[in-house]
């Protein structure tokens, strides 16, 4: 059980895998107008910014004015990808987080952020992993591919490689661009939740923008606290899919003897 006094969900009520009751009823209505306020704020710039796989399920969940309920979601999900959401407490550590994944199952956090949060929270809530993450678990080569990453997740314990892999994951998953007919696009679920990184991923020169590379990824640090210095842009979860396929065993055994790369690199 977590005990971290740093993290704010309540974690007395979860089970051992971590999943706990949504509680719906418990949200009350200032919850629903503000979780209603991100997604307006939101959906402004998805259309210009947002990948067109994102767009398109999210087109289709019509969830925008309230927080959605988990088991109303999870029919749908189930019928598109055999995916469903559980809910939990907040973050919650590898092993639980990466057999959850393995199994098809992504972990939504509970509680919205207060309203002094609105542009800003440090900590994963509700409006970033259902807005940002669950609209892609109906494509169904990056589910696929996400579960992929679980079973892959659980390997990098035992071969005492996570921060390699969790650089992949915060690259792709959490901070990830694709290549589109229409330009330049984000995937990733921190850019698609954030109402300021996601125009600066696209938009702004500063920062660099790479074409996707394995090794450079898992070598390559990243900063939590402020929009990345780098990007990396797939060609498609196709590409995503394939590029990660093979076993990762040889190289977190070769990447170890050699250096991180700085995030701005
Ligand atoms: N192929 C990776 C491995 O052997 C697992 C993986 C798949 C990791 C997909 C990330 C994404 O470890
Ligand atoms: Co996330």
């Amino acid at each position: 059980m977590i005990t971290n006094p740093q993290l704010r969900g309540d974690y007395t009520r979860a089970a051992p895998d971590y999943s706990v009751e949504q509680d719906w009823a418990a949200y009350t209505r200032e919850d629903h107008a503000l979780f209603r306020r991100l997604v307006e704020r939101q959906s402004r710039l998805v259309a210009r910014y947002a990948c067109p796989e994102w767009f398109e399920a999210v087109s289709a969940l019509d969830a925008g004015r309230e927080i959605p309920k988990f088991d109303d979601i999870n029919r749908g999900l189930a019928r598109a990808t055999g995916w469903r959401i559980v809910a939990v407490p907040g973050l919650i550590p590898d092993g639980p987080f990466f057999t959850h994944l393995a199994n098809r199952r992504f972990p939504v956090t509970v509680w919205l952020r207060k309203p002094e949060e609105f542009d800003y929270i440090v900590e994963p809530d509700v409006f970033h992993d259902f807005f940002g993450h669950v609209p892609l678990l109906f494509d169904p080569v990056y589910a696929d591919h996400l579960a992929e990453y679980g079973k892959g997740g659980l390997k990098a314990m035992r071969l005492d490689a996570i921060t390699m892999l969790s650089r992949l994951y915060w690259y792709t998953i959490e901070f990830g661009l694709m290549k589109t007919a229409d330009g330049v696009r984000a995937y990733g679920a921190g850019l698609l939740s954030s109402g300021g990184e996601l125009a600066y991923c696209v938009d702004d020169p500063k920062p660099h923008r790479r074409p996707f590379e394995l090794e450079r990824i898992l070598r390559t640090e990243y900063r939590i606290d402020r929009y990345q210095d780098s990007y990396f842009v797939i060609e498609s979860f196709e590409q995503l899919m394939r590029d990660t396929a093979p076993d990762f065993t040889p190289i977190y055994a070769r990447l170890k003897h050699l250096g991180p790369f700085l995030p701005d690199a």
